[in-house]
């Protein structure tokens, strides 16, 4: 963690934050609880088949089209007192949720687009990718439903939220019968059509505690059959898979439809590929028969170097040679921009915040807005 406080916490704005998780026995468990403001999201928001305007900005100069007032200058975070001029002593303003830049409009689709993040490899840009492409999505006027997936807890500490403070998490989600999805889901304060399924570390206890249940291929798909009914309520799903190719990863192969592979085009970017989409066939050959590979985003992006360079036509060529063919990287591809190199991407999780708010005007944050278009003009 970073020594400076982080400047906001998500909170769950679903309930007071002390109040602990009190299930209504007699409750449909699966209602949600959203927050006014998807309503006005649906009435300013085009409908599914509608697209931005032909006059509408390249998403690089679209950044100008952020509401100065709410977002942070790039260099600091955003929701910090200001002195007051007049005085010099601090303003005694309480300082509110960092605010999401409202990005050019993205087209909604008619399903909700489920996508798992994916790559067994540890530390290529996974988290981050979900963390940023999201936030750049709900910038765009879509609901977004982040998963974590990962004992780790990065996505979730990411987005504000510790969680130690959590009653409940994915954890409770896939081990325990009672538990439903709309208890689980977060809204993130300042990011209404931001949801998020938070974990906690003891998710790693999954793999044992649900291994009875993997012969009957139930283990398989709690998360999908526990989070049919909320996703509907979303535009966008994207799953954080942590770095195996456990059971939480194969949770979120089969409650997802597409998958993103993060990836640093460096040496050995390669290595282990094989293994990953080896299982991802063989996901599509049992249990879920519409997985598909949506592309590769390329992370720490050094454009420059000639390994690079050859990495990237290694990935093309691979996706190349499957057109046409039945397999499920057969409409792959990487995805405009590569994410370049960024300190304010490795900033941006310390104070809790997504670089749309942390840094709106750095390169980071530019890209991942690009990379939202990329993602959501890709055909399905
Ligand atoms: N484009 C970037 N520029 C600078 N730093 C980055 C960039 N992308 C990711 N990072 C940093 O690299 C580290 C690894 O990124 P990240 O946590 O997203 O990877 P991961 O694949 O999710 O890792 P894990 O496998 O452990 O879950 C983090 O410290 C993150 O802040
Ligand atoms: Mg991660």
């Amino acid at each position: 963690m970073n020594s400076q406080e982080p400047t906001t916490a998500a909170v769950d704005s679903t309930r007071p934050a002390d109040a602990p998780a009190q299930p209504d026995p007699d409750a449909d468990t699966d209602a949600i609880d959203l927050p006014p403001r998807w309503a006005e999201l649906d009435a300013d928001h085009p409908a599914p088949s509608d697209t931005a305007p032909a006059d509408a900005p390249d998403a690089h100069t679209a950044q100008a089209s952020v509401d100065s007032a709410s977002a942070a200058p790039a260099d600091t975070p955003s929701a910090e007192a200001q002195p007051d001029d007049a005085n010099g002593v601090e303003a005694d303003i309480q300082p509110g949720p960092p605010v999401l830049p409202k990005l050019e409009r993205l087209p909604r689709p008619q399903e909700p687009r489920r996508i798992a993040l994916i790559n067994q490899k540890g530390g290529v840009g996974k988290t981050t990718t979900t963390v940023n492409l999201g936030a750049a999505l709900a910038a765009s006027g879509l609901r977004v439903l982040m998963i974590d997936l990962d004992p780790q807890a990065h996505l979730t500490l990411s987005l504000g939220i510790d969680p130690d403070d959590l009653d409940l998490s994915v954890y409770e989600l896939l081990t325990e019968t009672g538990v439903s999805a709309g208890e689980v889901v977060r809204m993130v304060e300042g990011s209404p059509n931001l949801g998020v399924l938070p974990a906690v570390t003891n998710l790693a206890g999954v793999e044992s505690e649900l291994s009875e249940m993997v012969a009957t291929g139930l283990a398989q798909t709690i998360l999908r059959n526990k989070t049919n009914d909320l996703v509907r309520q979303f535009d966008y799903v994207l799953l954080d898979c942590p770095p195996s190719l456990g059971l939480l990863t194969i949770n979120g192969l089969t409650a997802a439809q597409e998958i993103i592979v993060p990836m640093q085009a460096h040496f050995l970017a390669l290595q282990g590929m094989g293994k990953l989409f080896e299982t991802i066939n063989m996901i599509r050959q049992g249990i879920n028969p519409s997985l598909t590979v949506a592309g590769v985003v390329l992370c720490m992006h050094e454009a420059n170097t000639i390994l690079a360079s050859d990495v990237v036509a290694d990935v093309e060529g691979f996706f190349e040679s499957a057109r046409g063919t039945a397999l499920p990287w057969a409409n792959a591809e990487v995805y405009p921009p590569p994410i370049r190199r960024n300190i304010k991407l490795a900033e941006a999780p310390s104070f809790g915040q997504s670089v749309l708010t942390y840094a709106p005007d750095s390169n980071g944050a530019k890209d991942y807005a690009r990379l939202a278009r990329s993602v959501a003009k890709a055909a399905v």
